[in-house]
């Protein structure tokens, strides 16, 4: 691949911000053990000298983690957010500032700002992408045209990125070869159960601090997200309702011992609701019309297109923000109903996305897949793809080491047995 200098600059709240954001990311760092090893690693052989990359992911300390191992492997690097509201403004200052990776990002950024970050990025001319819900993708296949002679692959992180991109594969509409971080085992398994679970009532903790004990939780969406926020409410004592259109998790649900209901249903009883569907309207007006005085609504899902929130306006005789990240509607009939961080997702809106140790494998994935399709010797056909097992399995093997867990391998006679058909009863 032939390269260019970068001139970018970032745009960023305040540079002043980037001694604390230093300090933060070195914070995380302690807790991402397989990035660190990682960078070492590409530290020494530079896999990625001189290769233009734009990232469009949320700007957090374990996301500059990711930046720096890739910045150490040699990659000529810009950052731009994934969510107008995920932007940790400390860390952005740091990175353009301190470890001169430009980025675009501002907490808080309207819709006009966030899209002209993600333009900024783009001039860069990346040869490679880095995506989370696949916004810069769009960009790039509605705006950006001119940079698909250009662009040799990418990588995204997320569950509703891949959606977006297998219907535009299905479409024909795809231009370059994509790898689904998302679908590894040691992304999905853990980022979305332990650190959805987790960092969403973190959010939704922080921005209103409610206790849980003894609430109706009611859970929109059993994916892997719903799981773990499921899983983590009833650790916190409230009971929990799960809502699924697909009977397979609906009734995994119903034998974890959750009720499991229509959502109309659930409307009227829920105190807290969370939105994990990845899907539109999965919280409707219909449903925020049956909800009791007080409900409080929060999205975890990449988009705020899960929770209705127009229709919510519309029925709402007066709104105003009563503490950060809570805004009160209040209805003709007197009820109040609380929506919380705009309907953004709440982990990385009020709270501090998901802890570092679960981002470590998250973003191990997107080093070495970044680094498998630059090693391609042939480039691969517009598509979406699985990461490498080979990746998975290594992620998974060193995140054990780094944690001190050593496991059995199995016996000679146990490999021969499973690889045969002839020993019965
Ligand atoms: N997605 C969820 N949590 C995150 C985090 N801490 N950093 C980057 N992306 C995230």
């Amino acid at each position: 691949m032939t390269t260019v200098e970068s001139s970018a600059k970032g745009d960023i709240r305040d540079p002043s911000l980037a001694e604390e954001g230093v300090r933060r990311i070195e914070w995380a760092e302690r807790e991402m053990p397989v990035i660190r090893s990682i960078r070492e690693r590409f530290k020494k052989d530079k896999p990625l000298q001189g290769v233009r990359l734009a990232g469009c992911l949320h700007i957090t300390t374990e996301t500059a983690n990711l930046a720096l191992a890739l910045r150490d492997g040699g990659a000529d690097l810009v950052m731009c957010a994934s969510n107008p509201l995920s932007t940790q403004d400390d860390v952005a200052a740091a990175l353009t500032v301190e470890y001169g990776i430009p980025t675009y990002s501002i907490k808080g950024e309207d819709d006009d700002t966030y899209y002209k970050h993600l333009h900024s990025a783009l001039d860069h001319r990346p040869q490679l992408t880095m995506d989370d819900g696949a916004d810069l993708v769009a960009t790039i296949h509605q705006k950006r045209r001119e940079l698909l002679d250009t662009v040799v692959g990418g990588t995204e992180e997320t569950t509703t990125g891949v959606i977006r991109l297998k219907a535009m594969a299905k479409d024909g509409a795809l231009g370059y070869p994509i790898i689904a971080v998302n679908e590894a085992n040691t992304k999905h398994l853990f980022d979305n159960r332990y650190g959805t679970g987790q960092s969403t009532l973190d959010g939704i903790t922080r921005a209103t601090n409610i206790l849980w004990a003894g609430k109706n939780v009611v859970v929109v969406g059993y994916g892997w997200c719903g799981r773990g926020v499921a899983m983590r409410a009833r650790g916190m004592g409230a009971k929990v309702i799960v809502i699924e259109v697909d009977p397979l998790p609906a009734l995994e649900a119903v034998m974890e011992g959750y009720q499991v209901m229509p959502m109309q249903e659930a409307s009227e009883i829920g105190d807290i609701f969370i939105s994990v569907t990845g899907d539109i309207h999965a919280i409707d007006g219909h449903h925020m019309e049956a909800m009791k005085d007080g409900a409080i609504i929060a999205n975890s899902g990449h988009f705020n297109v899960e929770l209705n929130i127009e229709a919510l306006a519309g029925m709402a005789e007066g709104r105003r923000q009563v503490r950060p990240f809570v805004e009160e509607f209040k209805m003709a009939d007197g009820r109040k109903i609380f929506l919380l961080g705009e309907g953004r997702l709440i982990n990385l809106a009020a709270a501090e996305g998901h802890p570092a140790s679960v981002m470590d494998m998250s973003f191990a994935n997107q080093a070495l897949c970044i680094e498998h399709m630059v090693l391609q010797e042939k480039p691969l056909a517009p598509d979406v793809y699985v990461v490498p097992e080979e990746i998975d399995q290594d992620i998974a093997r060193m995140k054990l080491e780094a944690v001190g867990v050593q496991i059995d391998e199995l016996t000679e006679e146990q490999k021969k047995y499973l690889s045969s058909w002839d020993v019965g009863t």
